[in-house]
């Protein structure tokens, strides 16, 4: 039987860093950013576009693989942030590698983008049609914050990689439990810019080019959906919670990550977080905080991972690992 496993990661975050207290201008502080978020500071693109940060990450993906860029035929990026609305980032990031081979695009799952994209380059692997996928999540919601507004401390830009691979050993991914929801389409959002309200003088006087977030809404959602989809993914495979060595989650706010781990009795020390250093990095979270603990020689043989995101749509969606 063929199973797809994780043969290498990456990740890549702009060198600036911007710390709490470059907000206490909009009227926030260190203190209220580190109490209720989790977050010392996050880094922030000065000339990087998304497709460059992805690049970078992909690259010490496939070297951390022991492949080269001509191995890879399949490249998948989650963006909410692409370089430009067209084409997608993907084939920005395959002109950047010169990975001729390879096919590319883009997945929107906004937060959930990582989950969503390693799903999706399962299937093809699954079925034979690709041997070897570049799968990135990358933002730079820097440039999508309104910087005037007190919701610009969440984010930060970044971006990881894997590549995903077959193997008939036993290890890989389980199972994937993805939804979405867009009755909530409106709580996290950027109103202009797409066809339903192009780009006009009016939209950029009012603002409506950056993410409008409804934060009360982000943590009530998340907080319900994560536990319940972690449940579904792990009853029906018959794992139970102390069966899972990690928890890969994305980082919208380490109050959120508390809150999900005790509905779920799961011991936080199980939990990877890195929300202080890079804050929200979107599509990037969960394969910059898989990198760090793979990099890190966290996991052992037989490990079980968990993945988990929740975002914008609403979308949201578990994935069970056997390292
Ligand atoms: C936003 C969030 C922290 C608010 O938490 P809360 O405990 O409900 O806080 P409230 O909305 O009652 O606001 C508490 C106070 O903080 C203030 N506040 C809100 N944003 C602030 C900011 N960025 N900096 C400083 N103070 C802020 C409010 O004005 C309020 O002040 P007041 O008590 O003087 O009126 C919480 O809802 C949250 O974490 N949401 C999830 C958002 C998220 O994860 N987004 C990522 C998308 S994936």
């Amino acid at each position: 039987m063929v199973n797809v496993y994780i043969k290498g990661t990456g990740s890549y975050a702009p060198s600036n860093i911007v710390k709490n207290d470059y907000f206490e201008a909009i009227g926030s502080s260190d203190e209220w950013i580190f109490s209720k978020l989790g977050i010392r500071e996050r880094r922030i693109s000065i000339d990087e576009a998304t497709s460059d940060l992805a690049y970078k990450a992909g690259l010490i993906a496939i070297q951390d693989a022991s492949l080269t860029v001509e191995d890879i035929d399949l490249i998948i990026v989650a963006t909410t942030t692409p370089d430009r609305p067209s084409p997608s980032c993907a084939c920005f990031v395959q002109d950047k590698l010169n990975a001729v081979n390879a096919v590319a695009f883009d997945i929107s799952a906004v937060c959930s983008g990582a989950l969503f994209t390693m799903a999706t380059a399962v299937q093809f692997v699954k079925t034979g049609m690709y041997k070897n996928v570049l799968v990135i999540g990358a933002d730079t919601f820097s440039t999508i914050i309104d910087w005037e507004r007190r919701d610009a401390v969440f984010f930060g830009d970044g971006a990881g990689a894997m590549v995903l691979s077959a193997t008939t050993e036993d290890k890989g991914f389980i199972d994937f439990a993805l939804h979405s929801d867009g009755k909530g389409k409106e709580h996290f959002t950027i109103p202009a810019g797409g066809s339903a309200k192009p780009a006009s003088i009016e939209t950029v006087k009012n603002r409506e080019h950056y993410f409008q977030m409804n934060g009360k809404a982000v943590y009530d959602t998340a907080t319900k959906v994560v536990p319940e989809n972690i449940m579904e993914i792990l009853n029906r495979n018959n794992f139970t919670i102390d069966d899972v060595d990690f928890l890969l989650p994305h980082q919208p706010s380490i109050r959120i990550l508390q809150d999900v781990a005790k509905t779920i009795n799961l011991p936080f020390e199980k939990v990877k977080t890195n929300m202080d250093r890079y804050a929200n990095t979107s599509g990037g979270t969960v394969p910059i905080v898989l990198d760090e603990t793979h990099k890190n020689n966290e996991f052992k043989k037989g490990d079980i991972l968990l993945f988990a995101a929740v975002g914008a749509g609403w979308t949201w969606g578990t994935a069970l690992y056997k390292w």
